[in-house]
């Protein structure tokens, strides 16, 4: 049985889960995945398989291998459905293509919203609403019963802040990347101190979809404790993010790999290893904005990479130069820029503005560190 960590609210919560974006034959996965143990699964309106995910939950409990009560079930409210009126609506209609009558946990995706005629969107013009007005609806459905409890993902220790003034139901999440190339520590320690748990996504560096050269499964440092104790990459990974306190939750389609992802409880990675582990950290981030303004080398690099993997953000969504004007609360963009920009402009990017809108933690806080190479 996997070992469970305690929340704020006194619920029990899996500390390891299992991520469930971009998977193939989702529903063979999952229920193999509970069959090997995993009682955690998390899922999101933006990915599009909470069918799948429910099909293969009712499966396994009319075989009897789980009831419902063992398991906990992780979605989350997109970026389109941030107003107050929409976020009951939003968790109902998750409800339903997952054929559950509650879900464990309902998470804010990202701090910022914005309008769209396609619920789904990748961008959008701003939304109007603050997070705090969000979460207010949000604790509707912790008291509706639907939510068994509610936090966030994306959020930096700014933006927890200004939640944690403004709740009544404190989040008891935090759902954002984390592993040993981003070590969030400093975000860990705030968590920690408000007892809200981090859940780590991306814990393996998403090795299908991040582009750096670097990878844990060759990282060398890994690989050396890996034979050290007798354990694969991933393993190594996934217990040093779990004695860090943080819950991760690994993806993958493979029963060999599931079941090692699982299987990290039965070691301890000393101190000593643990500090070695923790020099790995470079801010690398493999999930959105930052990362693109962190690793392009140049603008057309910016801008390749934008048309290839961000293909839902035109160039008119960035907001350039002028770091003047207050951006607001929950997102970042100012009046969208008419025209293409060319590439010089492109490298006068707003990079706080960027930063922001992405709602990523370190980069917001570390707004300075982060810039274009000329
Ligand atoms: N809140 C958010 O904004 C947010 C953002 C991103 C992700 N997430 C959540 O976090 C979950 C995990 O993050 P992720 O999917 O980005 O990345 P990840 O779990 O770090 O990496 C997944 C990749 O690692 C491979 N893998 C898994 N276990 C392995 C092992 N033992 N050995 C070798 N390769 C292995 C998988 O390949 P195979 O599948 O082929 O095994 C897959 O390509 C997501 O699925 C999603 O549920 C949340």
């Amino acid at each position: 049985m996997v070992s469970t960590v305690k929340l704020n609210n006194g619920m029990e919560m899996p500390a390891i889960g299992l991520g469930t974006f971009w998977g193939k034959d989702l529903k063979m996965v999952i229920k193999i995945s509970i069959r090997l143990g995993y009682r955690l699964i998390d899922t999101a309106f933006y990915y599009k398989n909470e069918k799948e995910i429910g099909e293969a939950i009712k499966d396994k409990i009319a075989d009897g291998t789980v009831k419902r009560e063992d398991l906990f079930v992780v979605e989350k409210l997109w970026n389109t459905q941030h107003r107050p009126e929409r976020v009951l609506p939003a968790l109902e209609g998750c409800l339903a293509r997952l054929q559950l009558d509650y879900v464990d946990m309902f998470l804010i995706h990202w701090p910022f919203a914005y309008q769209s005629d396609n619920e789904y969107a990748e961008t959008g013009r701003e939304e109007t609403v603050s997070f705090t007005e969000t979460w207010k609806a949000m604790e509707e459905c912790v008291r509706s019963g639907l939510a068994k409890s509610i936090g966030v993902s994306n959020f930096n220790k700014s933006q927890l802040d200004r939640l944690l003034k403004a709740a009544k139901v404190k989040p008891v999440v935090n759902q954002v990347e984390c592993h040993p190339y981003l070590n969030q520590k400093e975000l860990i320690e705030f968590c920690k101190k408000h007892k809200i748990v981090v859940m780590a996504y991306s814990p393996l560096f998403a090795p299908n979809r991040n582009f750096f050269n670097s990878n844990i499964f060759q990282d060398e440092i890994i690989t050396r404790m890996a034979n050290k104790y007798d354990k694969c990459n991933a393993q190594i990974v996934l217990r040093y993010l779990i004695q860090l306190g943080v819950v991760p939750i690994p993806k993958s389609e493979k029963p060999l790999r599931l079941k090692q992802n699982l299987n990290v409880f039965d070691f301890e990675i000393d101190v000593d290893d643990m500090r070695i582990i923790e020099k790995l950290n470079q801010n690398k981030r493999c999930v959105n904005w930052p990362h693109v303004v962190q690793t392009s080398k140049n603008a057309t690099n910016l801008k390749r990479h934008l048309e290839r993997h961000h293909p839902g953000i035109t160039n008119n969504d960035l907001v350039y130069d002028s770091d003047s004007s207050e951006e607001s609360e929950c997102s970042t963009q100012s009046q969208p820029q008419p025209q293409m920009p060319e590439e010089k402009k492109l490298k006068q990017l707003s990079l706080r503005k960027a930063i922001k809108r992405s709602g990523c933690a370190y980069a917001s806080e570390n707004p300075k560190k982060i810039r274009l190479d000329k």
